[in-house]
């Protein structure tokens, strides 16, 4: 039986440019897909998966992150004299249990190796999960749930990947295809990050879900700087493969990589197309729209 997955680390310390100036003073993950965080999608999902600690590898100007996980007791007061019983439930419904987040600080920005490496003393010597809270995924079951499912089979390291187009490799960590097991899953034989599309080992990139022995954690110690001369996941990762195995899970849903503006957009539509107490009169908003620019 492989260790369970019960932490995991959401790195959320960047600052954001390309959604300036809506982030000036805002962090990034706090941009709404409809009426949700694009945090709150990140934790969703791995609460579905089990996990039941959640850490937080933050920066500065993101204290709000920490304030929304916590419980708002004007806003909960006055909620309860209006009796506004249904948004109290939907609040409490979102609310970690207590003692169940962690917050430490990235103080400087070396990139995403260097972000998990941060959280190395909160997660301890077993495995754990790490979603990217820019990628917001569709799926049933969640996509960390469909990696779980796989790594109680597999053990080992497990990353879900998906499909690009062939000309956007270079946007994302790319992987090469081993062995086929039973599941949808596959043994990883390469990885190689944002490579041009020519030296690109498959179409399938890194979505922004991980689940990691914590001996990814010595390899991120002693690391140089990769591509953007940042310390790089993937290398680290490279590295641990020498050692141990890596296993590619097909995430069986929709990737919406929200730290772009039209994947952004793109999930908001998508989102407000699925919701019950939106969708009837969206869609024909939706509609008028697209036939005036048709
Ligand atoms: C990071 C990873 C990359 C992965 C991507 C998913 O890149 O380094 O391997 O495919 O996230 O979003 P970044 O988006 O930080 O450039």
């Amino acid at each position: 039986m492989s260790a369970p997955i019960r932490k995991a680390v959401f790195p959320v310390a960047g600052l954001g440019t390309r959604f300036l100036p809506a982030t000036k003073a805002m962090p990034k993950e706090m941009l709404t897909v409809v009426d949700r965080p694009l945090i709150q999608y990140a934790v969703d999902e791995a609460r579905e998966a089990g996990i039941e600690h959640f850490i937080f590898v933050t920066g500065r100007n993101k204290a709000v992150i920490e304030d929304h996980f916590d419980v708002q007791y004007e806003l909960e007061a006055t909620l309860s004299g209006r009796g506004k019983n249904e948004a109290l439930a939907l609040l409490a419904k979102d609310l970690p249990k207590p003692g169940s987040t962690s917050f430490t600080r990235q103080q400087v920005p070396l990139g995403l190796g260097h972000a998990v490496w941060c959280a190395r003393e909160l997660v301890g010597n077993e495995p754990f999960a790490v979603l990217l809270p820019d990628m917001v995924m569709k799926g049933e079951p969640s996509c960390l749930r469909q990696m779980v499912e796989a790594y109680n089979e597999t053990g080992g390291n497990v990353l879900a990947v998906s499909e690009c187009d062939p000309a956007e490799t270079n946007q994302y960590g790319v992987v090469g295809i081993g062995a086929e097991l039973s599941n949808a899953a596959f043994r990883i034989n390469a990885m190689v990050e944002k490579p041009k599309p020519e030296v690109a080992p498959s179409n399938l990139y890194i979505n922004g879900r991980y689940i990691l022995q914590p001996q990814i954690f010595d390899l991120l110690s002693k690391q140089e700087r990769g591509a953007g001369n940042e310390i790089q996941l993937t290398d680290a990762m490279l590295k641990l493969m020498e050692k141990q195995y890596f296993y590619g899970c097909r995430f069986d849903g929709e990737v919406y990589d929200c730290g772009n503006k039209v994947g952004f957009l793109a999930a908001n539509v998508a989102f407000a197309l699925e919701r019950a107490d939106i969708a009837a009169e969206f869609r024909p908003e939706l509609d008028r729209l697209l036939a005036r620019q048709g």
